[in-house]
């Protein structure tokens, strides 16, 4: 079984979550879709789609204005939430530690985390890929429990440019290999009904984290038929 998760970002409203949540209940899958959507979002009918958020305070509650706790995603039904995605590291300058509190507070309360990780055009270029995927990684996962990975070139994402598979599978083997026990690890960037398949058939890739195209029907839906 594959992980097809779709992250919203800063996109959607609650017509277009009824809209596709209908859409996904009734598209046959023997895989696991899950939706991570804005926080206002996340009530009202999920018509049994597995609900996620895209990111967590790694505060457990108190005087944190415009946080969102663990303990009030859990209120309204999310099993899996997003930490350290590279928008949240870019533009909220999110640490490797702040990740791995969050991850950590996630697991501690019944909640899944998907760790984030990816490098730069920059890191790329430089050969460093590997050792920053390691670097990365190590410091942001939690040191127990279960977590799923998410390995996302910053430059695949939104760019419509993918490694290639050599690339990739290089990527997810060194996080395989990174990890105390083997926990599933997803590629994200520039995914689409074109290369979905292709992409989760690559070793040690079980599943998928998809942006853009996961915000409508027309572009969401043949990706999870098309791995089926
Ligand atoms: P795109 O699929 O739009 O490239 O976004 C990938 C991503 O950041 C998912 O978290």
């Amino acid at each position: 079984m594959k992980l097809i998760i779709g992250n919203w970002k800063m996109n959607g409203n609650m017509d277009e979550k009824n809209f596709l949540f209908k859409d996904i209940s009734n598209t046959k899958t023997k895989n696991k879709v899950i939706m991570c959507l804005p926080f206002t979002l996340l009530w009202g009918d999920s018509f049994g789609v597995t609900l996620g958020a895209q990111d967590v305070s790694n505060h457990e509650n108190g005087a944190y204005t415009g946080d969102i706790s663990v303990s009030m995603l859990k209120d309204a039904g999310v099993k899996y939430v997003i930490v350290g995605h590279s928008e949240r590291r870019t533009f909220h300058n999110e640490t490797n530690e702040t990740v791995k509190e969050k991850a950590t507070l996630a697991i501690k309360n019944g909640i899944i985390p998907v760790v984030c990780i990816g490098e730069t055009m920059e890191e790329k270029n430089a050969g460093h890929t590997t050792a920053v995927i390691k670097k990365m990684l190590t410091e942001s996962m939690p040191d127990n429990g279960e977590f799923v990975v998410a390995y996302e070139p910053r430059w695949a994402i939104g760019t419509g440019v993918t490694p290639t598979t050599s690339e990739i599978v290089s990527a997810v083997k060194t996080v395989f290999d990174a990890l105390p026990t083997p926990m599933p690890i997803l590629y994200g960037g520039s995914i689409n009904a074109n290369n979905a398949k292709e992409i989760v058939s690559i070793p040690y890739v079980d599943g998928l984290l998809v942006g853009g195209a996961s915000l409508k029907s027309e572009t969401f839906l043949p990706i999870i038929k098309s791995i089926n």
